[in-house]
């Protein structure tokens, strides 16, 4: 499959979940890359390091699960990571960390960047059991999120480090796959016209609380370096959707070795992000 085409469907996620998705995120982040400036970069560091602690990632190897755009992926380059591993299943989310490592890394040469599923059981990546293990926003996007989960918690190395962002659980969550899978069905135009209505509503709320659009926008980016406009299509369109709550992920991951060190709670559908620390065989004792 090209890199450049748009019709890429994760057809394994459909399989597994049943749905009908007409949505690609790699070509939504083909679209966010184009407009990548190193201030995008900074925010995203900021929001590393914040979340975990982590000022530098010297002699720790870093594997990026669903690497979307390989923004993560080149922070931890950034950050000196002793090796980075990212892969994703979307061709064109592929191509989207390739372009990064050629555009911005400082070291490419401990970079490599593949095509696999996370679900894929025979992962042949070479840097499993990795120090750290990211997974953000992607098993619940699998169509098998216990079973992605399970498999990257299998990736972390004894002391090592899980990052999760899980769909939170909220009285919204079948509100939002409803909405999720009228996008995915509806015809180009009329997904311009439910992107169209939902930045209305957006905008028109901000104004009525006296908030200016313009600084809205551009406040956004310190979110992890992220635009507003390219993660509301991957809200809309991010088919198959699975959610659960802070406690359901964590006592998952409990018997599994995994202790919750840090996590930032989603404000009401949004992500919750965890930090785990995979405790030692000693350390379970
Ligand atoms: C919402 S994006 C998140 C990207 C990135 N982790 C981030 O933090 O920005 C979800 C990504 O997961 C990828 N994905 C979905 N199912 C996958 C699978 N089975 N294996 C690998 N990647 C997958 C998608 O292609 C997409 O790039």
């Amino acid at each position: 499959m090209n890199a450049q085409d748009t019709t890429y469907v994760n057809n394994e996620a459909a399989s597994r979940s049943g749905e009908q998705i007409d949505f690609s995120f790699g070509k939504n982040w083909l679209a966010y890359v184009s407009g990548l400036e190193e201030r995008h970069i900074t925010a995203a560091q900021r929001s590393f390091v914040e979340s975990t602690g982590l000022t530098s990632l010297a002699g720790y190897s870093f594997l990026d699960a669903g690497c979307g755009s390989g923004l993560s992926s080149l922070v931890a380059s950034r950050l000196n990571a002793e090796k980075v591993v990212s892969f994703d299943i979307d061709p064109s989310s592929v191509a989207c960390t390739e372009q990064l490592r050629s555009r911005f890394a400082r070291d490419a040469s401990r970079w490599e960047v593949h095509t696999h599923s996370l679900l894929d059981r025979d992962l042949p990546l070479k840097i499993v059991p990795a120090n750290i293990v990211c997974c953000w926003g992607v098993a619940h996007h699998t169509g098998s999120m216990w079973e992605a989960i399970d498999h990257v918690a299998g990736c972390v190395a004894e002391d090592g480090m899980l990052l999760l962002a899980i769909y939170n659980r909220t009285k919204h969550s079948g509100t939002w796959l409803t909405i999720k899978r009228i996008y995915n069905w509806a015809p180009a135009p009329i997904k311009k016209l439910l992107l169209l209505g939902f930045h209305t509503k957006t905008f028109t709320s901000l104004m009525l609380h006296g908030q200016n659009p313009r600084r809205f926008l551009q406040q956004y980016v310190k979110n992890r370096g992220m635009s507003y406009f390219r993660d509301v299509e991957d809200w809309l369109g991010g088919l198959p959707y699975e959610y659960a709550s802070v406690d359901e992920v964590r006592s998952y991951l409990a018997p599994k070795g995994f202790d919750l060190i840090r996590i930032n709670h989603a404000a009401s559908h949004g992500c919750n992000e965890f930090v785990f620390q995979k405790l030692s065989a000693q350390g379970r004792r």
